[in-house]
């Protein structure tokens, strides 16, 4: 029987790599440091598939290469922004990602991070830890209701909606959505969410806005300085989709400005490097991309990697493939 070559970019929880290595001959990033694109190009030229993370750059030029022995990238996350698909296509390399399997623990950050800059959790902590706190007082620290307030999602894809059950069933919030390609009226109804016609009529009514459309050619910058002059001033930003969605020189100016009240990011243009500006800001919650960072989520997003590796090598069409 045939030992398929298979390449993990970086560390995968234990019970994934176990069983991948029932199954396959599997070259671990053992460091669990990002490969350099000389280190991914030969991860091609060696192995069947290549299993990279939504923080590998796999681009055309790499997959332009006359040295290919991979048929398959069985991605590990759901955005594929970091996949040239043309190129991998044109190649005749299959794609897959893992949808649905994040969908609850993402939707749950957005709340943390909406709860947490609304609430003021962060530089609470920080106080706290800094040992600054002189006792209760009724003016101390207050921050911004988030119950019956007013949500615009930018996105009702599967996250959008898991976001919109949360904040209206949870928080009595109001919904409302901004997406040209939505889904089913019976689907928005089931959340209580309402369109917006434009991004720009959103931005004007909502106290929340929360991102969560992919990041592609159209959505580049949506979130720019024109988009910040038209929230509300006493309106938070959240961002758990990705980072290059917001054009983070004008989120600081608009911070730094009070245009908006503050804001709540997972994502960053150019992560893991974070704005020098933003880290000085207090009204805004900073984490290191863990929309999906629970144990049982990253469990369920390796095992369907694995599910969709086995279909393709045993000939059948994997259940999550893009190209
Ligand atoms: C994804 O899967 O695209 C997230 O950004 C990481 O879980």
């Amino acid at each position: 029987m045939t030992t398929y070559k298979i390449t993990l970019t970086r560390r995968w929880p234990e019970a994934v790599e176990e069983q991948l290595r029932a199954s396959y001959t599997v070259a671990l990033a053992e460091s669990d440091l990002p490969l350099t694109p000389e280190q991914l190009a030969a991860a091609l030229a060696r192995s069947d598939a290549l299993c990279p993370t939504v923080s590998d750059r796999i681009d055309a030029r790499m997959l332009g290469s006359a040295d290919i022995q991979t048929r398959i990238i069985a991605s590990y996350g759901v955005g594929y922004d970091h996949i040239d698909l043309a190129a991998a296509e044109k190649r005749g390399i299959v794609v897959t990602n893992t949808p649905e399997v994040l969908t609850d623990c993402t939707a749950d950050l957005a709340m943390t991070l909406m709860l947490g800059v609304a609430r003021r959790a962060g530089e609470g902590e920080r106080h706290v830890r800094a040992q600054a706190w002189a006792g209760w007082r009724p003016t101390h620290m207050m921050g911004t209701k988030i119950t019956g307030k007013t949500l615009g999602l930018v996105g009702l894809g599967r996250i959008g909606l898991a976001v919109a059950k949360r904040a209206h069933f949870g928080f009595g919030m109001r919904v409302i959505y901004f997406d040209p390609s939505p889904p089913p009226v019976e689907v928005i109804d089931a959340v209580g969410a309402r369109a917006s016609d434009t991004i720009e009529s959103l931005l004007d009514e909502a106290d929340f806005v929360s991102l969560h459309c992919p990041s592609n050619a159209a959505t580049f910058h949506l979130m720019n300085a024109e988009r910040f002059e038209m929230m509300r001033d006493s309106a938070f930003l959240i961002n758990t989709s990705r980072g290059n969605v917001v054009d983070s020189a004008a989120l600081v100016d608009a911070l730094q400005n009070g245009q908006i009240a503050g804001a709540g990011l997972d994502v960053y243009e150019g992560e893991p490097a974070v704005p020098e500006a933003l880290i000085g800001i207090e009204n805004v919650m900073l984490l290191p991309h863990l929309g999906s960072a629970t144990l049982e989520t990253r469990i369920a997003m390796g095992m369907r990697v694995a599910e969709n590796l086995e279909a393709f090598f045993t000939g059948n069409n994997p259940r999550d493939r893009i190209v």
